[in-house]
């Protein structure tokens, strides 16, 4: 079995897909382990790294796509200058993030190829997968990172200091949506010492806020706003004006926001107004995790920083791939974890096209 790591050609993507701690696995399981030279050099991992962990370094993308049984990537295959993912791709499993229903005309390319294909953005929430579930490892990373570069644009510091000079009160932060990325953003503020309030339409998330040490701001007198599948639901009109009306009496005590809040297959909710924004104290800073979705802020712009009188609203694109030697190692063990569980007898022979995790990720099926 050929498995095949090409470097990411997507702008901004510095992550690898598998890293060299994690070869060794593979080759137990029966795969021999192909590395695009320098595919791992934006995450901190070299070629010689590769080399010792037991793969081979290939320097042609069309020797290193040669005869592939498993192609493993982070970004969807792309056309971009002379490389055209897609020429390579022949009969072969491809393991990848995917968004089909955002990238359309990527997924219409992949469909007239030979390829199976499994979006791992589509992983099940069930407790047998949470080792595969490579948005809770990358989200998890994004939480920790949105909260550092607030730290950094923010001009004064976060925990409270009893100095001889005077006091220095510490920073208030409000983190919108306590999933994987907010309690991780949650945990993160703690640490640096502010003062964290949370906010979530799922209210089993209450306790998770205030384990952490965070005041849970409630919207009181509705149902829980969790589906069945886990996720949060769309809420109703009355909800939405208990909601706002809580954010408009807080967001303006706060200096720091952060926001994280999703409904899966729908846009972002808009959660903050400019009329928010303009209530806020100067110097305050947004960092809307969401922006990739529509972003949670009316202000938001995704891939930029927006000055809107004097405070700042930070719409990041690829948070995870700052911190890309960690999150490319979380990323490589999902992965593994995910072959894994198709391993019989600690081979990997095929996938197990009855497993859940498989059929669910399935989202292009052409050869078994
Ligand atoms: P997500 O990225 O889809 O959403 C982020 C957060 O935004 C969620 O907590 C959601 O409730 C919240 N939200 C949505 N609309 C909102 C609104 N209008 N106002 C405020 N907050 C709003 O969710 P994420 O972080 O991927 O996961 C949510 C939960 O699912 C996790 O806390 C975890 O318990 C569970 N989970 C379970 C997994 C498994 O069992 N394999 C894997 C991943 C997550």
């Amino acid at each position: 079995m050929k498995l095949i790591v090409p470097t990411e050609i997507i702008e901004g993507e510095k992550r690898v897909s598998i890293t060299p701690d994690c070869v060794p696995s593979l080759k137990k399981m029966g795969f021999n382990v192909f590395v695009q030279k320098d595919a791992g050099i934006n995450s901190s991992y070299t070629d010689d790294d590769y080399k010792k962990s037991g793969a081979k370094i290939v320097n042609k993308l069309s020797e290193l796509y040669k005869n592939a049984d498993l192609v493993i990537k982070i970004q969807r295959p792309i056309k971009k200058n002379k490389v055209n993912e897609y020429s390579f791709l022949k009969k072969c499993n491809l393991l990848t993030l995917l968004y089909e229903q955002k990238f359309k005309s990527e997924f219409n390319f992949l469909k007239k190829l030979n390829v199976n294909v499994f979006a791992l953005e589509k992983m099940p929430r069930i407790s047998r997968a949470q080792s595969m579930d490579v948005l809770s490892s990358q989200s998890n990373l994004s939480g920790y990172k949105a909260v550092i570069d607030a730290a950094s644009q923010f001009n004064k510091a976060f925990p409270l200091m009893m100095t001889s000079a005077g006091t220095v009160a510490p920073a208030k932060v409000l983190v919108i949506g306590a999933g994987v990325a907010g309690l991780q953003a949650i945990a993160t503020a703690k640490r640096l010492g502010a003062v964290v309030s949370s906010f979530d339409v799922r209210s089993s998330t209450k306790e998770q806020v205030e384990s952490l040490g965070a005041k849970f701001i409630e919207v009181k007198g509705e149902d829980s706003g969790e589906t069945a599948a886990g996720y949060a639901k769309e809420m109703s009109k009355s909800y939405k004006k208990k909601q706002n009306s809580l954010l408009e009496e807080s967001i303006k005590k706060m200096d720091i926001v952060i926001t994280t809040a999703l409904i899966p297959g729908k846009p972002a909710p808009r959660l903050i107004s400019k009329k928010m924004v303009e209530s806020m104290k100067v110097g305050s800073i947004i960092v809307d995790i969401a922006s990739e979705f529509g972003g949670n802020c009316e202000l938001t712009k995704h891939g930029e920083m927006v000055n809107h009188k004097s405070v700042k609203i930070i719409g990041p694109t690829n948070l995870a791939a700052t911190v890309a030697q960690d999150s490319s190692r979380l990323f490589s063990k999902n992965v593994i974890n995910f072959l894994m569980n198709s391993c019989e007898s600690g081979k990997f022979k095929n996938f197990n096209w009855e497993d859940e995790v498989v059929k669910e990720t399935c989202v292009l099926k052409n050869f078994k």
